[in-house]
Formats: C-alpha cells, sequence, structure tokens
C-alpha cells in the first residue's frame, strides 16, 4: 500500500489528538509517511503540537511530523486535508449560544440562529482552506467536518463547485452505534442503512441485517420508551456529557411525529425549542461545557505529556467512531466503494427535493469521489421541515455572498426556532456587533 501525506487543519482543535490516536491505531489500513499540523493560532497548536510529537515519536516514528501557521508549509505535498476548524473558538460559540437566549430563542453550536452566526464565520475560513490546497496540492483531497456542516457545504457547492472536498458529519455514526447497542449486534456495519436529509436534520427510512432483516421493529419498541439512550454509556464516548444524555433520550418524543422512520437526535432543536429554551441556563451554555470539560482535560493532558517527555500516564483517547475519517480516506485512496452518508448535492436523489439542496444520504465512495444512491420519493412532512430549512442555508450562503442584512434577516426568520421577524432582528442585530471581527459587513 502506498503511503500518505495528511495535513490536520485546525492542528489546535480539541479533537486532533483523538484523530491522531485513530490514524495510529489504523496505519495498516491506511498508512502515513507524513502528518503536518495547520492552525492559524500558533500557541493554542503548540500545546497539541508538542503533545503529539511526543506520542508519534514513540508509537510510530517513521512518520515525519511537524506543525506549523504558514499555509504554504502546510499545504505542499499532501493527499489529505483532514479539515476541522471553529473560526472564531469557544468565544464566540458562547456568544452564539447566549444571544438568542437573550430573546427566548435556543442557542446551539450548529442550529437556529447560532448556527447561522457561526455559518457566517466559517464560510470564508474553510474556503481559505480549499484556496491553499487547491494552490499548493492541486490533486488533493479535503475531508471537511468543520461546522456548520450544512451551510459550508452550500457555500463550498456554490462558490467552488468543482473542489474535491467532502462534507461529512459523526452523529449518524454516533446514533448508529447506539442503535447496534440496542440490537446487540458486535459492530453498526452489521447493519445497512438508508438515511435521507440535511446535515443535523434527518431520518433513517430503513435499517437491515445482512440477510436483509428488518431491524426497524426492535429499534422502534426501544427508541419510543428510552430513546437513543443505552445501557452502558461507554466514557470513551465523545457524546457522554449529561446534556448528550439528554438529546439521546429526547429523542423518544421526537420519534413519534415520523414513526415511520428513525430521528437524528437534532430534530429536538427544530420540533420541541420551547423545551430546550426551558431547559437552558443562560450564565452555562454548552460552549461552557465544553471548556471547563473536553477542553481543560484535552489541554491539560497534552501539557502532562510535554512535561513528563512521555505519554506513559496519558488518558487522551481515540475517539472510537472517529475511524469514519480513515474509512472515507481509504475509499479515496484505494477506491473501495465504501457506502457512507455524505453531505453532497442532491441531483434527483430525493426525487422530489431542491435538486441543488446539499444532502446527507448514503453514497457509494471510490477514487472518483462519491456516487450518490437513489432514496426516490420522501413524505410531507419531512419534505416540509426541509424545504424550510434547506431555505435558512441557502439564504445564510446568499447573504454572505451578497453582504445582504436583508437575507440574513429572512434566514433567521426563516428557522423553525425563531417564532417571529421582530425577534429574528433583535437577535441579527446583537450578532451583528458581536461578530464584527469576523463577519463581512452587511449592507
Ligand atoms: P476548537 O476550537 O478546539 O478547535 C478549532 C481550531 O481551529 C482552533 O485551534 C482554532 O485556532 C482553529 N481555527 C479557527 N479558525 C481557523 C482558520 N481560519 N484557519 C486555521 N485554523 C483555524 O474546536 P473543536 O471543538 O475541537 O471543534 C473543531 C471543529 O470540528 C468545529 O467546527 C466543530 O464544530 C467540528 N466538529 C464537527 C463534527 C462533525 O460531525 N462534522 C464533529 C465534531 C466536531
Ligand atoms: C456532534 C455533531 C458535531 C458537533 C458535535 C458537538 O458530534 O455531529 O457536528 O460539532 O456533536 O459536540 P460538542 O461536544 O462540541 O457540543
Ligand atoms: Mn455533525
Amino acid at each position: 500500500m502506498n503511503k500518505h501525506s495528511v495535513l490536520i487543519a485546525g492542528g489546535g482543535s480539541t479533537f486532533t489528538p483523538g484523530i491522531v490516536l485513530m490514524l495510529l491505531d489504523n496505519l495498516d489500513k491506511f498508512p502515513i509517511k507524513e502528518l503536518k499540523f495547520y492552525d492559524n493560532d500558533a500557541e493554542r497548536q503548540e500545546t497539541i503540537g508538542k503533545a503529539c510529537a511526543i506520542i508519534l515519536k514513540e508509537k510510530a516514528p517513521d512518520i515525519v511530523f511537524s506543525y506549523t501557521t504558514e499555509p504554504a508549509e502546510a499545504f505542499s505535498g499532501i493527499d489529505f486535508v483532514m479539515a476541522h476548524i471553529r473560526v472564531g473558538k469557544y468565544a464566540m460559540r458562547e456568544l452564539d449560544e447566549k444571544i438568542p437566549l437573550k430573546y427566548g430563542v435556543l442557542g446551539q453550536e450548529t442550529c437556529g440562529p447560532g448556527g447561522i452566526a457561526y455559518g457566517m464565520r466559517s464560510i470564508g475560513g474553510v474556503l481559505e482552506l480549499l484556496d491553499y490546497m487547491e494552490k499548493y496540492s492541486p490533486n488533493a483531497w479535503m475531508l471537511n467536518y468543520s461546522n456548520p456542516a450544512a451551510i459550508v457545504a452550500e457555500a463550498t457547492r456554490k462558490l467552488r463547485p468543482n473542489a474535491k472536498i467532502l462534507n461529512i458529519c459523526d452523529m449518524p455514526l454516533g446514533i448508529e452505534m447506539r442503535m447496534a447497542e440496542i440490537l446487540e449486534l458486535e459492530s453498526r456495519k452489521e447493519m445497512d442503512i438508508r438515511y435521507y436529509g440535511l446535515n443535523h436534520f434527518g431520518w433513517w427510512c430503513d435499517i437491515r441485517d445482512k440477510a436483509g432483516n428488518d431491524l426497524m421493529p426492535k429499534l422502534k419498541e426501544h427508541v419510543a420508551k428510552h430513546g437513543y439512550v443505552v445501557q452502558e454509556e461507554l466514557s470513551s464516548q465523545q457524546h457522554c456529557d449529561a446534556s448528550w444524555l439528554d438529546t439521546f433520550a429526547k429523542a423518544k418524543d421526537v420519534y413519534p411525529l415520523a414513526p415511520d422512520t428513525m430521528p437524528n437526535t437534532y430534530l429536538k432543536y427544530y420540533l420541541f425549542p420551547d423545551y430546550v429554551v426551558k431547559h437552558s441556563n443562560i450564565e452555562y451554555t454548552r460552549a461552557n461545557e465544553v471548556m471547563d470539560g473536553r477542553e481543560k482535560f484535552v489541554f491539560g493532558e497534552c501539557n502532562k505529556v510535554i512535561e513528563q517527555g512521555s505519554s506513559a500516564d496519558c488518558e487522551l483517547h481515540t475517539d472510537d467512531h472517529a475511524e469514519y475519517i480513515v474509512d472515507l480516506a481509504r475509499a479515496i485512496a484505494y477506491n473501495t466503494k465504501e457506502r457512507m452518508l455524505l453531505i453532497v448535492p442532491n441531483n434527483g436523489s430525493i426525487s422530489n427535493f431542491n435538486s441543488t439542496a446539499m444532502v446527507e444520504i448514503p453514497c457509494l465512495v471510490g477514487s472518483n469521489g462519491p456516487e450518490p444512491l437513489s432514496i426516490g420519493e420522501i413524505p410531507l412532512f419531512q419534505k416540509g421541515m426541509m424545504d424550510q430549512q434547506v431555505a435558512v442555508e441557502k439564504l445564510v450562503v446568499e447573504a454572505w455572498i451578497e453582504k445582504s442584512y436583508q437575507k440574513l434577516w429572512q434566514a433567521i426568520t426563516l428557522s423553525k426556532t425563531v417564532p417571529s421577524a421582530s425577534v429574528a432582528k433583535f437577535i441579527l442585530d446583537d450578532l451583528i456587533k458581536a461578530n464584527k471581527d469576523f463577519w463581512p459587513e452587511l449592507n
């Protein structure tokens, strides 16, 4: 097998050590000759970079490793960019969550006004990475999981239609791992699934075992009672904080709305926004939980590795479900035709839905990219929700391109999480002030 050169963009991310450990666990399937980190925050990246240098030296000394804030150095001579940047970092996520809450509207990383604000910051950041990649390594592929993936994907479809970028999300995989546990299967790969929707906005419509037996009845029975809560909450799993457990449990109320399907957990924000607001604390949102939890833990462990010059007592762990990133890279590198959920142009796959929408559907992935599978017609309820949400996402991208206040106001107003155009305007005006260093100036 030929060996690959990989760049992790967003080297200072809390997820970087987990991805590195996951890549190290999979070197037999996806061999690496060079690994680089790139970030625009030198100090943040240095902590992660120094610790990973020690870990790599111990576990895979043959891999050439470096980290940099110089685009030319970072993006030259690479085959894959694995991108997970957060433009504005947690400080801006906190404002995305708290500003809407001031007006009684939910504050969430990727949903509602918070997700829209984050989208307005991310578009430029991800386009910049793509342009560096095309300039310095035109044959490389970008595997992007920078959020909000729906808006970023729509922006790249529109503005860089020929770019070699694949947008992917880990939420369906996290849920499928829970489904596998409910079904007492060894792995989610024992299930053949059909799924459709937008990113963080979709439904499973068919789940079978390899013999073709329908697994939905058993799943429905469990989800109707317990949502996606499973007995063994594995501590190594990414989504294990109390707020995530509440989200998995809430799926039991989301499910009955469309009981022929199984919902993505994110639908709770659109279907039960009043519940979400009632259970939010404007003084302490998810951003605070992440800064006090995952960020402190990851940077603390990295500092420990650096001080000790060894990873002996280090508690950093692989993100179990991050394996999908290796599956995706392998699919491109070795033309495996693995079936994976990706965010791709609809182009008729969902026959009764906007053909230019970026939808999350199963695709066969090979060296030339994704071949989306055909979904056919979807029911009116799901289609109605998706029509509304895709208009929000498209309006955000148009607002960013045209620097249009009007379109961004329309986008926020149209979000199912927002009760009125006047509330939308209050939130928008606050978000504009908060994002002055990141958004284009609107007119
Ligand atoms: P983080 O803030 O810890 O890391 C993000 C890093 O990106 C920071 O080090 C920051 O300095 C860097 N960065 C910001 N703007 C940049 C730019 N323009 N160029 C280069 N680097 C830049 O955030 P995190 O919580 O670790 O999450 C990272 C990203 O991964 C977020 O976008 C998050 O939403 C996303 N994510 C996506 C999925 C998915 O399912 N698609 C899953 C988990 C996380
Ligand atoms: C899931 C989603 C990601 C999102 C993450 C947030 O994995 O698929 O898109 O970024 O959750 O997790 P956090 O722990 O940062 O709230
Ligand atoms: Mn996601």
